[in-house]
């Protein structure tokens, strides 16, 4: 897999804390990212849980709690800093979603992968 970064979305497609914005990351093999703005920053991240590597959202797009504090995974409830992907609560805790840089060039929300 090349690892180069690719435009995901516009920074005006982000809501503060808001859906997540997903992408394909490798189609033959299901991996999929999300993007996320959390204080005003995106986050990315590849949407697979540490637990039982499952995909964080059952509703496409939601991965935060419901305070809106962290992202969430929807099948056991683990809880993970938006900003690292570290597990601070749940089955998985320690553990970490697997952080993709980001860049913001111009308008475009910029993902290496
Ligand atoms: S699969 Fe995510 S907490 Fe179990």
């Amino acid at each position: 897999m090349v690892t180069k970064f690719k435009t995901v979305c516009l920074v005006s497609d982000l809501t503060e804390r808001g859906v997540a914005i997903g992408f394909a990351i490798d189609v033959d093999r299901f991996l999929n990212g999300f993007v996320v703005k959390f204080d005003g920053q995106p986050y990315a991240f590849i949407n697979r849980c540490p637990h039982v590597r499952t995909e964080l959202d059952w509703v496409p797009g939601v991965v935060f709690d419901e305070q809106k504090s962290f992202l969430s995974c929807a099948t056991h409830g683990a809880l993970f800093d938006p900003t690292t992907g570290v597990c601070i609560r749940g089955p998985c805790i320690n553990q970490s979603l697997v952080a993709l840089p980001v860049r913001v060039i111009g308008e475009e929300v910029c993902v290496a992968f």
